[in-house]
Formats: structure tokens, sequence, C-alpha cells
């Protein structure tokens, strides 16, 4: 192992600089198209993103966040709904719900594949929609889900900000539900330049639904609104970088798959890491690489670090563990358990995994890796 090899979680810098040429040419395009909001850059990027996904729509967004809430808000969420959630994501999953005024029912996860538990959900009379979460990646085939939700009249959302290009069936995810969300997150598998997000759907009237939505509720007419919107619209710096960048997604994950299978052989004999049981059920795009510590994390991220590995932990509180909903409104929270989600967030480590490790860091991590048995 050389010491002189550093290996940052995801650099960002390293990032920009390998899309120098995207960067500078999106903010050209912008100068000689004219449009700093809208216009033809946004609608290209959709139409990319909705050909590659092969939904029939796709509608861009400020952020992932707004591309859930927005989405539950084009399905009718409110007051008085109950969303069924799972214990362990990103907190964005749950805030969606809570800011369109529903109420979020936690539900545990598997410890194979971080993944909601989809059988025998909680659903009640209240139940108006599911999120599923393709956590860290890992695409689930959710066929079934979709069936059964159809029949009890229960909308299925997919949260696919870590997925972008995972596919099941050969179906890519975001399109087993009502609508798929994303976010565009600078270190996303597709990552813009800055926040972006963006809701695909095969149904036209959610697109109708989302376009106003993202736009003050637009009608027909400028200063005509027919819903209660908000202001959410994608960038065309955004698109323009998204369209360029959405040509090497496949390659990119093929990259960041690569790495995943090497790091996890190099693990076999391993005494304190084990990384998750992700059966394959599709192509798994390794947003994060995640493993499972047998050891004191805190100090197995040190010993990592003092060799120049950096890591981090998504995530480590499970959502009902969280201060903002501990709060005595979420009190029905605690009548549930989740052990699984719990058991995760206690020692789940995810380690670096960017498309372009070349071999000398990726030698550097697995030796860095094997040292910790030492
Ligand atoms: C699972 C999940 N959902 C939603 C989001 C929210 O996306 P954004 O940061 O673009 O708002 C993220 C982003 O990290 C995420 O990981």
């Amino acid at each position: 192992m050389t010491s002189t090899t550093t290996i940052p979680f995801y650099p960002l810098k390293e990032y920009l600089e390998r899309h120098r040429d995207w960067v500078e040419g999106a903010a050209t395009s912008i100068i000689d198209s004219g449009y700093v909001i809208g216009g033809e850059a946004v609608e290209k990027f959709e139409s990319d993103f909705a050909e590659f996904t092969q939904a029939k729509h796709a509608v861009g967004v400020a952020n992932g966040l707004d591309a859930i809430r927005l989405a539950l808000q084009a399905l009718g969420v409110g007051p008085g709904d109950e969303v069924i959630v799972p214990a362990f994501t990103f907190i964005a999953t749950w805030l969606a719900v809570t800011q369109v005024g529903a109420t979020p029912i936690a539900v545990d996860v598997s410890t194979e594949t971080a993944g909601m538990n989809i059988i025998d959900l909680p659903i009640t009379k209240k139940t108006k929609a599911v999120i599923f979460v393709h956590l860290y990646g890992y695409p689930t085939d959710l066929t079934n889900l979709a069936t059964d939700l159809k029949k009890l009249g229960v909308y299925l959302i997919e949260d696919c900000a870590q997925a972008q290009g995972a596919r099941v069936g050969g179906k890519h995810v975001g399109t087993f539900g009502d609508a798929g969300c994303f976010s565009f997150y600078p270190t996303k598998n597709l990552g813009a330049i800055g926040d972006a997000g963006g809701v695909i759907t095969n149904n036209t009237e959610i697109c109708k639904s989302l376009k106003s939505l993202r736009s003050y509720g637009a009608g027909k007419s400028k200063y005509d609104h027919i819903d209660l919107g908000m202001n959410s619209r994608l960038d065309p710096i955004q698109a323009t970088f998204l369209s360029a960048r959405l040509g090497s997604l496949v390659e990119e994950n093929k990259a960041r798959l690569q790495i995943a299978e090497e790091v996890t052989r190099s693990l076999v004999s391993s005494k304190v890491l084990k990384p998750l049981a992700r059966k394959t059920q599709g192509i798994d795009v390794f947003h994060l690489l995640v493993v499972i510590c047998e050891g004191n994390r805190d100090q197995l991220q040190k010993n990592l670090l003092e060799v120049g590995v950096q890591t981090d932990v998504h995530y480590p509180k499970a959502i009902h563990q969280q201060a903002c909903y501990s709060t005595s409104e979420y009190e029905y929270l605690k009548a549930k358990k989740y052990p699984s989600s719990e058991y995760l967030a206690q020692n789940v480590l995810s380690l670096p995994n960017f498309p372009w490790m070349n071999d000398e860091r990726l030698t550097h991590l697995t030796e860095a890796l094997a040292s910790l048995d030492s």
C-alpha cells in the first residue's frame, strides 16, 4: 500500500474537473439561448430522460425532495391521508409526506437489501399511497406490489433518488408505480452541478398536474392559476448538463458495479466488515457501497482514515429516531418496533465508490480493508 494514496469518499472537485467541458458548454448554451428559466434545454432533458427510462413522461423539478412532494400533491395526497414509508431512508422521503400534510406510517426494512419490507403492509382505509425507496441503488421488483395496490386504490410512488439507471425484469425503477421520483444532486449516479430533480410517470394527467404544480399552479395562460403550486423548476443549465451526462450513465454505473464487486470479493474472509446480502434482482447501480461493521464502527472509520480512506454513514439514525419525528405529534410511531432499521443505522458503513476510481486507488482500498483484520 502506498501511504501517499488517499481515497476521498466522493471527490467533487475531481468530478467537476472531469466534466469541465460539459459545465462550460452548458453555461455557453444558456448565454446563446437567452433562456435562464425553462426553455428548450429543460424540454430536451425531459424527453431524453423519459426515453432513457422508457417512461411516457418526465418532468424536471428543482430537487429530489420536491419531486416526491409534488408527486404526492399531483396524486391528491393531503391532510388526513396516511402514506407508508420505510423507517430507514434519507429524511426527504418522510419530509415530503409531512409537507403535504399527510401522516407518515413507518415500516421496517430488510437487513439484506435495506429496502422496505413489502409483505403485509399496514394498509388502512386512510392509506392513500406507499413510497418505496430503491435505497443505495439496489432495484426491487415491484410488479406484484403495484398490482396489489392498484386493486386497493392505493398509489405507489418510487423514490429513485439513489437509483438512476437501475433496472429489474427489464424495467427501469420508477416505472412500476404511478410516479418515480429522482434527485440529480451532484453526487448521485446521474448528478447535476447543483440541485436538480425530476419525476417520471406513464400517466398523462399526473404529468399535466406536475407541470402546473411546479410552476405556481399555472393554468392555460400567464397569471392564470389553477392549483396551489410552488416554484420548483429545473434550471436549464442543470438540464443541459444532465442531457450530456445521461449519455455516459450506463458506462459509469458499470464502473461502480465493477468496483463494488471487486471490493465485495476482497471482503470474503474479513472478520470486521460484511457486504449487504443484496440478492441480485436486476441491475444494481451501487449508488452507495455499503457494508455492515462487525466491530466498532467509529474505530473502523478512524483506522481507515489513518490509511487514507474516507468513509461515510448512510444513515446513522432511522427516521423515527430523528428529533423532528420524536415530538408528541409522532408518538404513534412508538407503537411499533423497527429493529432492522435501528440495526442498520448502528452498523452500516459506506465505502468510496466513484466511477473514475483508478486501479491504484482500488488496490489501495482493498489493501486498506484487509489491514483492518491485522
Ligand atoms: C432516498 C432519497 N430521497 C430523496 C432525496 C432528496 O433529494 P434532494 O437532495 O435532491 O432533495 C435524496 C437525496 O439525497 C435521497 O437519497
